[in-house]
């Protein structure tokens, strides 16, 4: 049954409407360029498996952990933390730091979204048989290009967020989430009945277990950290929109189930579609038999082939492939986004409007800074994203597992999932939560970087 938007900070409409805004904030380029990318470089389907370990294992009840503490207090990362605990200083530096690694991904993620809306202009261009033109708005290392395109994308997800919780995220996820799963689907329809669609194939899914590496393990948690948008408080925000009748388990499952799932899907399109490149001559490794950077790999290699297919299917192909890129790339901006919002709104009592003018407007600061210096995005990627999320993680479970106390955060799931005390899951997340999430990322943080 729906419910309307009854209070001023709003709520969502429906538990699809919530699950599909989750599951857009976790769908982004993280499923779509990253995820490819790392597995085609670090063996496959060994990455693969490492891969949903980690995001059934340390993701998944890390996602439970935050949507339950946003719904229990209905505030943003920073307010939650206050509300829940008693040395309000120390714990709200908890979400504190989640907003932080949130507005610092914003910024460069807004910079490569924006890539992702230039090159559907080159395709087009290129179509039209303005090379030029299709050179000019595709190079990536233009700093009053990528401005351009970044004020776009952001100026997008403001409006979005103006529009509010239910009718502004969800609407608009409802809509874009549907969307790129058919566009994904027939994509790969098409890629896989091409020649040489076989050779990526068997790249991504016979495993190289010789590959995997402590390193390997540190960039798959931070990965799916990153890709399930965990460990800033994001879920903490969409979760205080939750109603209380919802069942946060399973809401949770789902949003994992359908992140692992496209980004599973965006592999059998983009690994064979880089095979393909290549077998149409196309450079994806460099001197040393390295696969080539997961930048170049997106935004060289493919529209390259796009090129080689030529007329009117290499526009429909490609345009189409980058306007997935974007779509992808919004639902997750909007999420980003929304975390500093709920906090001005709640904490400091901004209205909804003023928020998300002023806070997009400051943090389209920082992604001008980076468009003019794109190298900044590697060094944002490793302190914010990689080091930044696992570690936000890692304090979420601890400050559950051991201050809050796994039975209270039981206790709210209760409404929405009657029998928890007495299920399975109430014996083994609390397991996770205090002991095996937490130590796992302990030691991958440690050994990743090099400490132990
Ligand atoms: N999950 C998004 C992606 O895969 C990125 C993101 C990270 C969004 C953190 C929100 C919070 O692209």
């Amino acid at each position: 049954m729906a419910q309307t938007d009854t209070t001023a900070r709003g709520n969502w409409n429906s538990k699809l409407g919530f699950i599909l805004a989750a599951a857009g904030s976790a769908v982004g380029l993280g499923n779509i360029w990253g995820f490819p990318t790392q597995v085609a470089s670090n063996g496959g389907a060994a990455f693969l498996f490492i891969y949903l370990l980690c995001a059934f294992a340390i993701g998944f009840p890390v996602m439970v952990a935050e949507i339950t503490m946003g719904r229990k207090t209905g505030r943003n990362p920073v307010g939650a933390f206050k509300a829940l605990g008693d040395n309000k200083l120390m714990y709200s530096a908890i979400g504190m730091w989640g907003l932080i690694c949130g507005v610092m991904i914003l910024a460069f993620y807004t910079v490569i979204a924006g890539w992702t809306v230039s090159y559907v202009f080159e395709e087009i261009f290129f179509y039209l048989q303005m090379n030029e033109w299709a050179t000019w708005i595709s190079d990536t290392g233009n700093g009053p290009i990528n401005a351009v395109f970044a004020t776009v994308f952001m100026g997008a997800t403001i409006s979005i967020i103006l529009g509010g919780v239910s009718e502004g995220i969800e609407r608009a996820t409802k809509f874009m989430m549907p969307l790129l799963l058919v566009i994904l689907v027939i994509m790969i329809g098409y890629v896989l009945t091409q020649p040489g669609a076989g050779v990526g194939l068997e790249q991504y899914l016979v495993p190289d277990f010789s590959k995997v590496t402590a390193g390997l393990v540190f960039s798959a948690m931070g990965q799916a950290f990153f890709s399930l948008s965990l460990g800033m408080g994001a879920l903490i925000t969409y979760g205080s929109y939750l109603s209380k009748k919802e069942n946060i388990p399973e809401a949770a499952a789902y949003v994992t189930l359908t992140d692992a799932f496209i980004a599973f899907l965006a592999g059998l399109l983009i690994i064979p579609t880089m095979y393909m490149a290549q077998a149409q001559g196309v450079a994806i490794f460099d001197e040393s038999g390295n696969l080539l950077a997961s930048a170049a790999l997106i935004f060289q290699v493919l529209p390259q082939l796009f090129h080689e297919m030529g007329g009117l299917l290499g526009l429909i192909f490609g345009g189409t492939f980058f306007f997935l890129l974007s779509i992808a790339a919004l639902t997750s901006t909007i999420s980003l986004l929304e975390v500093p919002v709920s906090y001005a709104i709640d904490e400091h009592n901004i209205s909804r409007r003023k928020a998300a003018r002023y806070i997009g407007g400051g943090v389209l600061i920082i992604s001008l800074i980076i468009s003019f210096d794109t190298s900044l995005i590697d060094l944002f990627v490793v302190i914010f994203n990689e080091v930044g999320l696992p570690l936000g993680g890692f304090l979420i479970c601890i400050f559950l597992g051991y201050y809050w106390k796994t039975d209270n955060a039981l206790r709210e799931m209760e409404s929405g999932y009657p029998n928890v005390m007495k299920s399975v899951f109430a014996k083994i997340w609390p397991l996770f939560i205090k002991v095996i999430a937490p130590l796992a990322i302990l030691y991958n943080l440690l050994s990743g970087l090099g400490l132990i």
